[in-house]
């Protein structure tokens, strides 16, 4: 796929279908994190991906926050990789780059995704094998995608929604974010 055909039709998923992630997407995935660009070359960043007891790490996630919604179990990931960052090394935007080349590597192989930061991350650094000179940053959700969200342009609203069961998810519109000199 394109990349810029990808970035365009990235769009985080939410609910997802009961089939599993293939190991080998996985491991492109983490792969693609790994080279992804660093601060300084600082490198902080270590990944588990997650596949088993994933009801245990899905009680620690929060979902689509300007709605009255959450996925149900049956639409729940079907993996996770943890986004782990050694304490007081690099910089914290390292793990949202990772994560954003997690997500397009995932949809070049047909699996959807949602980064999630509004995670219980003390509980989930309990229950995930978080070495302990490293942090949580955020977690990757992975699917196949049961819903297919739509993009709609507004130049005020951010709150994306439900219509006719489709999540609809505002943007900006290009000539609003576009500062020309
Ligand atoms: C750093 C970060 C944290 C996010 N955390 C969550 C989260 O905890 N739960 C969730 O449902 N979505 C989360 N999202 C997804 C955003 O809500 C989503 O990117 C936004 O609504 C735009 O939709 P799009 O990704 O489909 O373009 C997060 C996104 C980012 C970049």
């Amino acid at each position: 796929m394109d990349v810029y055909e990808a970035i365009k039709n990235r769009r985080s998923i939410r609910r997802y279908k009961d089939e599993e992630v293939p190991k080998s997407v996985l491991k492109k995935c983490v792969n693609a994190a790994r080279l992804s660009p660093s601060g300084a070359n600082k490198q902080p960043l270590k990944f588990i991906t997650v596949t088993e007891k994933l009801e245990t790490v899905f009680e620690h996630t929060n979902w689509a926050g300007y709605l009255d919604w959450d996925p149900t179990e049956e639409e729940m990931p079907r993996a996770y990789i943890a986004i782990i960052k050694k304490i007081d090394t690099g910089l914290k935007t390292d793990a949202g780059i990772a994560a954003n080349n997690i997500c397009l590597t995932a949809l070049n192989e047909g699996i959807g995704s949602c980064i999630l930061g509004a995670i219980d991350k003390e509980e989930l650094e309990e229950i995930l094998p978080v070495p302990n000179n490293y942090e949580l940053e955020l977690m990757v959700a992975l699917g196949y995608p049961a819903e297919d969200p739509q993009v709609i342009e507004s130049e005020e609203k951010v709150e994306y929604y439900h219509k006719n069961g489709q999540l609809h998810v505002p943007k900006r519109p290009l000539d609003k974010v576009w500062i020309e000199r």
